[in-house]
Protein backbone atom coordinates (compact mmCIF):
# COMPACT_ATOMS: atom_id res chain seq x y z
CA UNK A 1 0.00 0.00 0.00
CA UNK A 2 1.17 3.58 -0.81
CA UNK A 3 2.95 5.90 2.22
CA UNK A 4 0.48 8.52 2.74
CA UNK A 5 2.16 11.78 4.87
CA UNK A 6 -0.95 13.33 6.31
CA UNK A 7 0.87 16.39 7.04
CA UNK A 8 0.13 19.41 4.75
CA UNK A 9 2.40 20.55 2.29
CA UNK A 10 2.75 24.10 3.22
CA UNK A 11 4.42 27.29 1.07
CA UNK A 12 5.82 30.26 2.14
CA UNK A 13 2.71 32.32 1.85
CA UNK A 14 1.15 30.43 4.79
CA UNK A 15 3.89 31.81 7.63
CA UNK A 16 5.02 34.38 8.93
CA UNK A 17 8.05 35.58 11.48
CA UNK A 18 7.61 36.40 15.30
CA UNK A 19 9.56 39.24 16.48
CA UNK A 20 12.76 38.94 18.85
CA UNK A 21 14.01 41.30 21.12
CA UNK A 22 15.32 43.56 19.16
CA UNK A 23 18.44 44.37 21.21
CA UNK A 24 20.08 48.41 20.39
CA UNK A 25 23.32 46.73 19.11
CA UNK A 26 20.69 44.95 16.07
CA UNK A 27 20.95 47.04 13.35
CA UNK A 28 21.06 46.56 9.81
CA UNK A 29 24.57 48.10 9.08
CA UNK A 30 26.12 45.41 11.71
CA UNK A 31 23.89 42.65 9.75
CA UNK A 32 26.33 40.00 7.85
CA UNK A 33 24.66 38.16 5.02
CA UNK A 34 27.56 35.70 4.34
CA UNK A 35 26.85 31.90 4.40
CA UNK A 36 27.89 28.55 2.99
CA UNK A 37 27.99 27.79 -0.59
CA UNK A 38 29.98 24.63 -0.47
CA UNK A 39 30.39 21.66 2.39
CA UNK A 40 33.16 22.52 5.25
CA UNK A 41 36.15 21.57 4.52
CA UNK A 42 38.15 20.42 8.01
CA UNK A 43 39.01 23.36 9.31
CA UNK A 44 35.15 23.43 9.83
CA UNK A 45 35.10 26.16 7.13
CA UNK A 46 32.83 26.13 3.95
CA UNK A 47 34.97 25.65 0.88
CA UNK A 48 33.45 28.71 -0.94
CA UNK A 49 31.46 31.19 1.22
CA UNK A 50 28.58 33.73 -0.28
CA UNK A 51 28.58 37.02 0.41
CA UNK A 52 25.05 37.20 0.13
CA UNK A 53 22.50 34.69 0.49
CA UNK A 54 21.43 34.71 -3.20
CA UNK A 55 22.66 32.29 -6.49
CA UNK A 56 20.88 33.24 -10.07
CA UNK A 57 19.18 29.79 -11.71
CA UNK A 58 20.44 27.84 -13.76
CA UNK A 59 18.40 28.96 -17.20
CA UNK A 60 18.80 30.42 -20.45
CA UNK A 61 16.45 33.59 -19.63
CA UNK A 62 18.33 34.49 -16.57
CA UNK A 63 22.19 33.31 -15.73
CA UNK A 64 24.64 34.38 -18.59
CA UNK A 65 27.86 35.71 -18.13
CA UNK A 66 26.80 39.84 -17.86
CA UNK A 67 24.20 38.42 -14.66
CA UNK A 68 27.53 36.33 -13.56
CA UNK A 69 29.62 39.35 -13.87
CA UNK A 70 26.50 41.48 -12.02
CA UNK A 71 25.66 38.71 -9.70
CA UNK A 72 29.30 37.96 -8.18
CA UNK A 73 30.18 41.93 -7.76
CA UNK A 74 27.16 41.97 -5.50
CA UNK A 75 28.10 39.27 -3.83
CA UNK A 76 26.19 36.14 -5.14
CA UNK A 77 26.69 34.03 -7.46
CA UNK A 78 25.53 32.80 -10.89
CA UNK A 79 25.36 29.29 -12.23
CA UNK A 80 25.57 29.69 -16.27
CA UNK A 81 23.22 27.59 -17.80
CA UNK A 82 23.60 24.21 -19.18
CA UNK A 83 21.33 23.77 -21.77
CA UNK A 84 23.98 24.89 -24.98
CA UNK A 85 27.17 24.01 -26.52
CA UNK A 86 29.97 22.69 -24.25
CA UNK A 87 31.64 25.54 -26.13
CA UNK A 88 29.00 28.42 -25.70
CA UNK A 89 29.32 27.49 -22.13
CA UNK A 90 32.90 27.66 -21.42
CA UNK A 91 33.06 30.63 -23.22
CA UNK A 92 30.91 32.18 -20.93
CA UNK A 93 32.67 31.17 -18.22
CA UNK A 94 35.86 32.17 -19.48
CA UNK A 95 34.24 35.61 -19.99
CA UNK A 96 33.66 36.29 -16.32
CA UNK A 97 36.93 34.98 -15.01
CA UNK A 98 38.65 36.95 -17.23
CA UNK A 99 36.66 40.49 -16.09
CA UNK A 100 38.32 43.06 -14.27
CA UNK A 101 36.51 46.15 -13.15
CA UNK A 102 37.00 48.37 -15.89
CA UNK A 103 39.16 45.95 -18.58
CA UNK A 104 37.21 44.62 -21.03
CA UNK A 105 37.98 41.52 -22.81
CA UNK A 106 36.63 42.41 -26.71
CA UNK A 107 34.22 40.31 -28.29
CA UNK A 108 34.04 41.96 -31.55
CA UNK A 109 37.14 41.14 -33.32
CA UNK A 110 38.39 40.80 -36.99
CA UNK A 111 41.46 40.50 -39.09
CA UNK A 112 42.77 43.45 -41.95
CA UNK A 113 41.69 40.79 -44.81
CA UNK A 114 38.19 41.39 -43.47
CA UNK A 115 36.10 43.77 -45.54
CA UNK A 116 33.88 47.16 -44.73
CA UNK A 117 30.79 44.37 -45.29
CA UNK A 118 32.02 41.96 -42.03
CA UNK A 119 32.35 45.15 -39.79
CA UNK A 120 29.20 46.14 -40.19
CA UNK A 121 27.48 42.80 -39.79
CA UNK A 122 29.21 42.39 -36.89
CA UNK A 123 28.69 45.72 -34.99
CA UNK A 124 25.27 44.71 -35.81
CA UNK A 125 25.61 41.66 -34.06
CA UNK A 126 27.33 42.76 -31.09
CA UNK A 127 26.11 46.27 -30.69
CA UNK A 128 29.91 47.70 -30.32
CA UNK A 129 31.52 50.42 -32.37
CA UNK A 130 35.06 49.75 -31.77
CA UNK A 131 36.21 46.65 -33.01
CA UNK A 132 39.76 45.00 -32.55
CA UNK A 133 41.60 43.87 -35.49
CA UNK A 134 44.18 41.84 -34.68
CA UNK A 135 46.63 38.95 -36.33
CA UNK A 136 44.12 36.36 -36.01
CA UNK A 137 40.35 37.74 -35.44
CA UNK A 138 40.74 36.91 -31.71
CA UNK A 139 40.37 38.71 -28.53
CA UNK A 140 44.28 37.87 -27.74
CA UNK A 141 45.99 37.79 -31.05
CA UNK A 142 48.43 40.53 -32.10
CA UNK A 143 46.83 43.87 -32.37
CA UNK A 144 46.83 45.33 -35.42
CA UNK A 145 44.63 48.80 -35.03
CA UNK A 146 41.45 49.49 -34.37
CA UNK A 147 38.33 50.15 -36.36
CA UNK A 148 35.68 52.61 -35.16
CA UNK A 149 32.80 54.56 -36.89
CA UNK A 150 35.43 57.15 -37.56
CA UNK A 151 36.85 55.35 -40.22
CA UNK A 152 34.13 54.40 -42.75
CA UNK A 153 31.77 56.36 -44.02
CA UNK A 154 28.90 53.98 -45.59
CA UNK A 155 27.27 56.36 -47.99
CA UNK A 156 30.89 56.23 -50.16
CA UNK A 157 32.86 53.05 -49.25
CA UNK A 158 32.48 49.99 -51.20
CA UNK A 159 30.87 47.32 -48.80
CA UNK A 160 34.27 45.25 -49.92
CA UNK A 161 36.40 47.43 -49.11
CA UNK A 162 39.86 45.75 -47.28
CA UNK A 163 39.95 46.20 -43.40
CA UNK A 164 43.53 47.42 -43.54
CA UNK A 165 42.93 49.85 -46.16
CA UNK A 166 40.81 51.79 -43.48
CA UNK A 167 41.62 50.86 -40.17
CA UNK A 168 43.46 53.03 -37.38
CA UNK A 169 46.89 51.10 -37.72
CA UNK A 170 48.73 50.10 -34.50
CA UNK A 171 51.42 53.27 -35.29
CA UNK A 172 49.08 55.30 -35.14
CA UNK A 173 46.91 53.80 -31.52
CA UNK A 174 48.04 54.69 -27.61
CA UNK A 175 47.96 51.65 -26.02
CA UNK A 176 48.89 50.59 -22.83
CA UNK A 177 50.85 47.90 -21.03
CA UNK A 178 49.14 44.81 -19.73
CA UNK A 179 49.88 45.48 -15.52
CA UNK A 180 48.65 49.01 -16.04
CA UNK A 181 45.77 50.17 -13.56
CA UNK A 182 42.68 51.48 -14.41
CA UNK A 183 43.62 54.36 -12.82
CA UNK A 184 46.92 55.21 -15.14
CA UNK A 185 44.26 53.56 -17.81
CA UNK A 186 42.00 56.47 -17.20
CA UNK A 187 44.98 59.05 -16.41
CA UNK A 188 46.13 57.96 -20.56
CA UNK A 189 42.16 57.99 -21.82
CA UNK A 190 42.21 61.85 -20.09
CA UNK A 191 45.16 62.65 -21.47
CA UNK A 192 44.99 61.90 -24.90
CA UNK A 193 41.41 62.30 -25.11
CA UNK A 194 40.69 58.49 -26.21
CA UNK A 195 37.52 57.02 -26.55
CA UNK A 196 38.76 53.44 -25.88
CA UNK A 197 42.50 52.50 -24.75
CA UNK A 198 43.77 48.91 -25.95
CA UNK A 199 45.67 46.96 -23.64
CA UNK A 200 48.60 44.74 -25.28
CA UNK A 201 51.16 42.53 -23.39
CA UNK A 202 55.03 42.62 -24.35
CA UNK A 203 54.35 40.30 -26.99
CA UNK A 204 52.11 42.77 -28.66
CA UNK A 205 49.15 40.32 -28.03
CA UNK A 206 45.45 42.41 -27.70
CA UNK A 207 44.30 42.00 -23.76
CA UNK A 208 41.47 44.30 -22.89
CA UNK A 209 39.97 47.51 -23.84
CA UNK A 210 39.26 50.35 -21.00
CA UNK A 211 36.67 52.43 -22.00
CA UNK A 212 35.97 56.59 -21.20
CA UNK A 213 32.59 56.10 -20.92
CA UNK A 214 32.93 52.49 -17.86
CA UNK A 215 35.30 54.60 -15.61
CA UNK A 216 32.26 55.95 -13.08
CA UNK A 217 30.82 52.15 -12.84
CA UNK A 218 33.66 50.74 -12.00
CA UNK A 219 34.19 52.18 -8.35
CA UNK A 220 35.13 49.30 -5.69
CA UNK A 221 32.49 46.98 -4.62
CA UNK A 222 32.22 46.02 -1.04
CA UNK A 223 30.64 42.89 -0.88
CA UNK A 224 32.21 41.60 -4.59
CA UNK A 225 32.48 37.58 -3.92
CA UNK A 226 35.89 37.14 -5.79
CA UNK A 227 38.88 34.37 -5.36
CA UNK A 228 42.64 35.35 -4.52
CA UNK A 229 43.40 36.78 -7.98
CA UNK A 230 40.57 38.58 -7.66
CA UNK A 231 38.48 36.94 -10.45
CA UNK A 232 34.93 37.05 -10.39
CA UNK A 233 33.81 33.59 -8.71
CA UNK A 234 31.50 31.73 -11.03
CA UNK A 235 29.52 28.45 -11.13
CA UNK A 236 27.72 26.45 -14.28
CA UNK A 237 25.44 23.71 -14.47
CA UNK A 238 25.70 20.63 -16.18
CA UNK A 239 23.70 17.74 -17.18
CA UNK A 240 23.65 13.61 -16.28
CA UNK A 241 24.26 13.17 -19.97
CA UNK A 242 27.56 14.82 -21.12
CA UNK A 243 29.48 15.16 -18.31
CA UNK A 244 32.33 13.92 -18.97
CA UNK A 245 33.18 16.10 -21.81
CA UNK A 246 31.10 19.43 -20.18
CA UNK A 247 32.88 19.25 -16.38
CA UNK A 248 36.65 18.86 -17.84
CA UNK A 249 35.88 21.47 -20.12
CA UNK A 250 34.32 23.64 -17.47
CA UNK A 251 36.98 23.20 -14.70
CA UNK A 252 39.29 24.09 -17.43
CA UNK A 253 37.65 27.43 -17.79
CA UNK A 254 38.08 28.65 -14.31
CA UNK A 255 34.55 27.64 -13.29
CA UNK A 256 34.48 27.78 -9.32
CA UNK A 257 31.52 25.24 -8.27
CA UNK A 258 28.91 23.13 -10.70
CA UNK A 259 25.28 22.05 -10.13
CA UNK A 260 23.85 19.07 -11.73
CA UNK A 261 20.36 20.80 -13.08
CA UNK A 262 17.33 18.75 -12.83
CA UNK A 263 13.75 18.73 -11.94
CA UNK A 264 13.82 15.57 -9.74
CA UNK A 265 16.96 14.84 -8.30
CA UNK A 266 16.83 11.46 -6.46
CA UNK A 267 18.38 9.22 -9.39
CA UNK A 268 20.77 7.07 -10.11
CA UNK A 269 22.01 9.33 -12.81
CA UNK A 270 23.04 11.77 -10.05
CA UNK A 271 24.82 9.70 -8.33
CA UNK A 272 26.70 8.82 -11.56
CA UNK A 273 27.08 11.47 -12.15
CA UNK A 274 28.84 12.73 -8.71
CA UNK A 275 30.70 9.81 -8.21
CA UNK A 276 32.40 10.05 -11.21
CA UNK A 277 33.16 14.26 -10.72
CA UNK A 278 34.80 12.87 -7.67
CA UNK A 279 36.52 10.06 -8.58
CA UNK A 280 38.42 12.09 -11.83
CA UNK A 281 39.08 15.07 -9.05
CA UNK A 282 38.60 14.68 -5.99
CA UNK A 283 37.67 17.60 -3.33
CA UNK A 284 39.23 20.20 -5.94
CA UNK A 285 35.92 20.11 -7.41
CA UNK A 286 32.67 21.24 -5.77
CA UNK A 287 29.34 20.53 -7.03
CA UNK A 288 26.39 20.38 -5.95
CA UNK A 289 23.08 18.19 -6.91
CA UNK A 290 18.83 18.43 -6.76
CA UNK A 291 16.39 18.45 -6.65
CA UNK A 292 14.68 16.84 -3.61
CA UNK A 293 12.15 17.51 -1.60
CA UNK A 294 12.51 15.12 1.36
CA UNK A 295 15.40 13.76 3.84
CA UNK A 296 16.02 10.68 1.79
CA UNK A 297 16.79 12.62 -1.52
CA UNK A 298 18.86 14.58 1.04
CA UNK A 299 20.73 11.91 2.22
CA UNK A 300 20.96 10.12 -1.22
CA UNK A 301 22.66 12.73 -2.83
CA UNK A 302 25.17 13.56 0.26
CA UNK A 303 26.38 10.08 0.64
CA UNK A 304 27.29 10.33 -3.16
CA UNK A 305 29.35 12.96 -2.78
CA UNK A 306 27.41 16.76 -3.09
CA UNK A 307 29.03 19.61 -2.15
CA UNK A 308 25.65 21.43 -1.78
CA UNK A 309 21.75 20.08 -1.93
CA UNK A 310 19.54 21.74 -3.88
CA UNK A 311 15.62 21.59 -2.63
CA UNK A 312 12.32 22.32 -4.37
CA UNK A 313 10.17 20.28 -6.96
CA UNK A 314 7.03 22.13 -9.19
CA UNK A 315 7.58 25.52 -7.14
CA UNK A 316 9.18 27.32 -9.78
CA UNK A 317 7.16 30.78 -10.97
CA UNK A 318 7.29 29.27 -14.73
CA UNK A 319 7.09 26.00 -13.86
CA UNK A 320 4.36 23.39 -14.10
CA UNK A 321 5.72 20.18 -13.29
CA UNK A 322 3.21 19.60 -10.98
CA UNK A 323 0.14 19.78 -13.15
CA UNK A 324 1.78 18.00 -15.50
CA UNK A 325 3.25 15.08 -13.60
CA UNK A 326 1.89 15.22 -10.33
CA UNK A 327 4.46 15.21 -8.31
CA UNK A 328 6.12 17.92 -5.92
CA UNK A 329 6.04 19.65 -2.70
CA UNK A 330 5.02 22.70 -0.84
CA UNK A 331 8.10 24.77 -0.96
CA UNK A 332 8.41 25.44 2.66
CA UNK A 333 7.50 21.75 3.88
CA UNK A 334 9.70 20.64 1.99
CA UNK A 335 13.12 22.71 3.03
CA UNK A 336 11.69 22.35 6.48
CA UNK A 337 12.03 18.81 6.01
CA UNK A 338 15.52 18.71 4.54
CA UNK A 339 16.93 21.52 6.86
CA UNK A 340 15.93 19.09 9.78
CA UNK A 341 18.36 16.28 7.95
CA UNK A 342 20.86 18.39 7.05
CA UNK A 343 21.38 18.95 10.88
CA UNK A 344 21.24 15.55 11.67
CA UNK A 345 23.50 14.37 9.69
CA UNK A 346 25.81 17.51 10.64
CA UNK A 347 25.25 16.16 14.81
CA UNK A 348 26.41 12.61 13.66
CA UNK A 349 29.07 13.22 10.94
CA UNK A 350 30.69 16.49 11.71
CA UNK A 351 29.94 17.14 8.27
CA UNK A 352 27.66 20.30 6.83
CA UNK A 353 26.28 20.10 3.34
CA UNK A 354 24.44 23.37 2.83
CA UNK A 355 21.07 23.37 1.30
CA UNK A 356 19.72 25.99 -1.20
CA UNK A 357 15.60 26.68 -1.46
CA UNK A 358 14.98 26.63 -5.42
CA UNK A 359 12.18 28.19 -6.97
CA UNK A 360 8.96 29.69 -5.74
CA UNK A 361 9.92 33.18 -3.97
CA UNK A 362 7.39 35.50 -4.86
CA UNK A 363 8.19 38.09 -2.30
CA UNK A 364 11.08 39.67 -0.58
CA UNK A 365 9.68 38.20 2.60
CA UNK A 366 9.89 34.88 0.97
CA UNK A 367 13.73 35.10 1.06
CA UNK A 368 14.21 35.77 4.68
CA UNK A 369 11.75 33.01 5.72
CA UNK A 370 13.40 30.46 3.70
CA UNK A 371 16.75 31.99 5.48
CA UNK A 372 14.48 31.17 9.19
CA UNK A 373 13.26 27.74 7.84
CA UNK A 374 17.20 26.62 7.24
CA UNK A 375 18.26 27.38 3.72
CA UNK A 376 21.26 28.19 3.29
CA UNK A 377 20.96 29.94 0.00
CA UNK A 378 18.34 30.76 -2.70
CA UNK A 379 18.51 29.86 -6.08
CA UNK A 380 15.86 32.44 -8.52
CA UNK A 381 14.90 32.62 -11.38
CA UNK A 382 11.99 35.28 -11.72
CA UNK A 383 13.58 37.38 -9.45
CA UNK A 384 16.72 38.07 -11.66
CA UNK A 385 14.72 37.54 -15.01
CA UNK A 386 13.35 41.15 -14.36
CA UNK A 387 16.60 43.00 -14.48
CA UNK A 388 18.76 44.58 -17.44
CA UNK A 389 21.30 41.82 -16.74
CA UNK A 390 19.39 38.97 -18.12
CA UNK A 391 20.08 37.86 -20.95
CA UNK A 392 16.08 38.04 -22.43
CA UNK A 393 15.02 41.19 -24.45
CA UNK A 394 13.09 43.83 -22.45
CA UNK A 395 9.65 44.50 -24.43
CA UNK A 396 6.51 47.26 -24.16
CA UNK A 397 3.84 45.19 -23.56
CA UNK A 398 0.23 46.90 -23.21
CA UNK A 399 2.40 49.94 -21.64
CA UNK A 400 4.29 48.17 -19.68
CA UNK A 401 7.88 47.74 -19.89
CA UNK A 402 8.36 43.54 -19.66
CA UNK A 403 11.11 40.81 -19.44
CA UNK A 404 11.21 37.92 -21.24
CA UNK A 405 11.62 34.74 -18.70
CA UNK A 406 10.91 31.00 -19.62
CA UNK A 407 11.09 27.70 -17.80
CA UNK A 408 14.02 25.46 -19.01
CA UNK A 409 11.26 22.74 -19.63
CA UNK A 410 9.29 24.60 -22.06
CA UNK A 411 9.57 24.70 -25.67
CA UNK A 412 11.33 27.45 -25.91
CA UNK A 413 14.62 26.21 -24.07
CA UNK A 414 14.38 22.23 -25.07
CA UNK A 415 16.67 21.44 -22.61
CA UNK A 416 14.86 18.31 -22.44
CA UNK A 417 18.23 16.56 -20.45
CA UNK A 418 16.81 18.49 -17.11
CA UNK A 419 14.01 16.01 -17.09
CA UNK A 420 15.72 12.90 -18.21
CA UNK A 421 14.72 10.14 -17.10
CA UNK A 422 16.63 7.82 -18.99
CA UNK A 423 16.16 5.60 -22.32
CA UNK A 424 15.98 7.24 -25.49
CA UNK A 425 11.79 6.82 -25.92
CA UNK A 426 10.93 10.13 -27.22
CA UNK A 427 8.81 10.76 -24.69
CA UNK A 428 8.72 14.78 -24.19
CA UNK A 429 6.37 16.74 -22.64
CA UNK A 430 6.98 20.34 -21.83
CA UNK A 431 7.39 20.83 -17.84
CA UNK A 432 7.78 24.94 -17.73
CA UNK A 433 5.84 27.92 -19.78
CA UNK A 434 7.27 31.08 -21.66
CA UNK A 435 6.52 34.05 -20.14
CA UNK A 436 7.41 37.94 -19.30
CA UNK A 437 8.11 39.23 -16.11
CA UNK A 438 7.67 43.24 -15.28
CA UNK A 439 11.03 44.62 -16.00
CA UNK A 440 12.38 46.09 -12.81
CA UNK A 441 15.66 47.94 -13.95
CA UNK A 442 19.45 47.74 -12.82
CA UNK A 443 20.43 44.18 -10.36
CA UNK A 444 22.45 46.65 -7.89
CA UNK A 445 19.57 49.03 -7.40
CA UNK A 446 16.99 45.98 -6.50
CA UNK A 447 19.02 44.35 -4.52
CA UNK A 448 19.93 47.05 -2.35
CA UNK A 449 15.97 47.27 -1.54
CA UNK A 450 16.17 43.43 -1.00
CA UNK A 451 18.83 43.39 1.20
CA UNK A 452 17.49 46.18 3.17
CA UNK A 453 14.52 44.41 4.00
CA UNK A 454 15.88 41.16 4.76
CA UNK A 455 18.28 42.90 7.39
CA UNK A 456 15.52 44.93 8.50
CA UNK A 457 13.49 41.55 9.56
CA UNK A 458 16.53 40.01 10.65
CA UNK A 459 17.00 42.90 13.50
CA UNK A 460 13.00 42.27 14.88
CA UNK A 461 14.06 38.94 15.12
CA UNK A 462 16.84 39.82 17.19
CA UNK A 463 19.45 38.53 14.65
CA UNK A 464 22.75 39.78 12.92
CA UNK A 465 23.50 36.61 11.01
CA UNK A 466 21.97 34.20 8.72
CA UNK A 467 23.04 31.20 11.65
CA UNK A 468 21.17 33.13 14.34
CA UNK A 469 18.54 33.84 12.37
CA UNK A 470 18.30 30.35 11.53
CA UNK A 471 18.37 29.42 15.63
CA UNK A 472 16.49 31.64 16.83
CA UNK A 473 13.49 32.38 14.85
CA UNK A 474 9.99 31.98 15.66
CA UNK A 475 7.47 30.84 12.47
CA UNK A 476 3.74 30.96 12.61
CA UNK A 477 1.71 29.07 10.52
CA UNK A 478 -1.37 31.40 9.77
CA UNK A 479 -4.59 31.17 8.17
CA UNK A 480 -6.20 32.09 5.03
CA UNK A 481 -7.82 34.80 7.04
CA UNK A 482 -5.05 36.24 8.48
CA UNK A 483 -3.15 36.52 5.17
CA UNK A 484 -6.07 38.82 3.99
CA UNK A 485 -5.20 41.28 7.12
CA UNK A 486 -1.27 41.00 6.27
CA UNK A 487 -2.12 43.38 3.47
CA UNK A 488 -3.75 46.72 2.51
CA UNK A 489 -7.30 46.44 4.10
CA UNK A 490 -10.77 47.94 4.82
CA UNK A 491 -9.55 51.25 3.08
CA UNK A 492 -9.38 52.55 -0.38
CA UNK A 493 -6.15 52.94 -1.89
CA UNK A 494 -5.41 56.28 -3.51
CA UNK A 495 -3.07 54.42 -5.97
CA UNK A 496 -4.84 51.78 -7.41
CA UNK A 497 -1.57 50.01 -8.69
CA UNK A 498 0.04 49.76 -5.22
P1 LIG B 1 11.53 30.92 -9.75
O1 LIG B 1 12.61 31.62 -8.98
O2 LIG B 1 10.28 30.75 -8.94
O3 LIG B 1 11.25 31.58 -11.06
O4 LIG B 1 12.04 29.45 -10.03
C1 LIG B 1 13.25 29.17 -10.67
C2 LIG B 1 13.50 27.67 -10.60
O5 LIG B 1 12.50 26.95 -11.32
C3 LIG B 1 14.79 27.23 -11.24
O6 LIG B 1 15.92 27.42 -10.44
C4 LIG B 1 14.52 25.75 -11.50
O7 LIG B 1 14.74 24.95 -10.36
C5 LIG B 1 13.04 25.73 -11.80
N1 LIG B 1 12.76 25.66 -13.24
C6 LIG B 1 13.40 26.28 -14.27
N2 LIG B 1 12.79 26.02 -15.45
C7 LIG B 1 11.76 25.21 -15.16
C8 LIG B 1 10.77 24.58 -15.96
O8 LIG B 1 10.66 24.76 -17.17
N3 LIG B 1 9.90 23.76 -15.29
C9 LIG B 1 9.98 23.56 -13.96
N4 LIG B 1 10.87 24.16 -13.17
C10 LIG B 1 11.76 24.97 -13.76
Amino acid sequence: MAQYLNETSRTFSEYLLIPGLTTKDCVPNKVSLATPLTKFDGNGKPAIELNIPFVSAIMQSVSDDQMAIALAKNGGLSFIFGSQSIEDQVEMIRKVKNYKAGFVVSTANLTPENTLSDVLSLKAKKGHSTIAITSDGTANGKLLGIVTGRDYRVSTDGLDKKVHSFMTPLSELVTAKLGVTLNQANDIIWEHKLNSLPVIDEDGNFKFFVFRKDYDHHKENPSELSDEQKKLLVGAGINTRDYKERVPALIGAGADVLCIDSSDGFSEWQKDTLEYIKSEYGDSVKVGAGNVVDKEGFLYLVEAGADFVKVGVGGGSICITREQKGIGRGQATALIEVAQARDDYYASTGTYIPICSDGGIAQDYHMVLALAMGADFLMMGRYFARFDESPTRKLLVNGNYVKEYWGEGSNRARNWQRYDMGGDDGLKFEEGVDSYVPYAGRLKDNLAVTLGKIKSTMCSCGTTSITMLKNKAKITLVSSVSIVEGGAHDVILKDANR
